[in-house]
């Protein structure tokens, strides 16, 4: 496959100095497959102190960011500042962002543009919530996630598109390989339907909800799963398991 094994944690709102000061040196220290891509996504009063820390084989990603590169925008943060502490990539989209914040799929679209227009990666995340998946619409509910994603997008090489049902974020319920991979599977096939088959055999579509180093193997083996977004596990040596998962 061309796709490279692309691996994201995402610290959420957690650690201070001192824990994320060990958890990078634990990352530091361990021994990780130059076939995978590497992103560690920290809070963004982190953002800085973790790109001065960290080794030059993790790229590190903001949680985050607004529309617009400047502004009466009170507690928002910037592609351009993201950039400015030489940090490379953004999460956008999370869950969290959706559902705790209330953010729509419009307000996504636009900062999926501007992070892009500023040249940064993005990794843009979808999924369908349990009653989603129960009424039988998991499909329709992240084609339109990804439509309104897609809408904003030129050039498909800086972004990741991150598969996470809601209903396995932090619950310890991960999604089976077969589960995953099924969406995954039609996810492609809609980007080959309405953007492009190029796009469609070149975009990494990860996996998120309830990684671990247990679960990541059987997940990392299937046809289109092509890395992960880790929560939980990516504050623990563990980390290091999954970002090897495809040894
Ligand atoms: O961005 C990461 C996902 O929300 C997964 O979190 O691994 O703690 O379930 P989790």
């Amino acid at each position: 496959s061309r796709r490279k094994f692309f691996v994201g944690g995402n610290w959420k709102l957690n650690g201070d100095k001192k824990s994320l000061g060990e958890l990078i040196s634990t990352l530091n220290g361990g021994k990780i497959n130059d076939q995978t891509e590497v992103v560690c996504g920290a809070p963004s009063i982190y953002l800085d102190f973790a790109r001065q820390k960290l080794d030059a084989k993790y790229a590190v990603s903001a949680q985050n960011c607004y529309k617009v590169a400047k502004g009466a925008f009170t507690g928002e943060i910037s592609p351009a500042m993201i950039k400015d502490v030489g940090v490379t990539w953004v999460i956008l989209g999370h869950s969290e962002r959706r559902h705790v914040f209330g953010e729509s799929d419009e307000l996504i679209g636009q900062k999926v543009a501007h992070a892009l227009e500023e040249g940064i990666g993005v990794i843009a995340c979808i999924g369908e919530k349990l009653d989603e998946r129960e009424a039988g619409i998991t499909e329709k509910v992240v084609f339109e996630q990804t439509k309104a994603i897609a809408n904003n997008v030129k050039d498909w090489s800086k972004v990741v598109l991150a598969y996470e049902p809601v209903w396995a974020i932090g619950t310890g319920k991960t999604a089976t390989p077969q589960q995953a991979q099924e969406v995954h599977e039609k996810l492609r096939a809609w980007l080959k339907t309405n953007v492009s088959e190029d796009v469609a055999k070149s975009t990494r579509i990860i996996y998120g909800g309830s990684v671990t180093g247990g679960t990541c193997k059987e997940l990392a083996s299937q046809g289109d799963i092509d890395g992960f977004l880790v929560g939980g596990a990516s504050l623990k040596a563990e980390f290091i398991d999954i970002i090897n998962a495809k040894n």
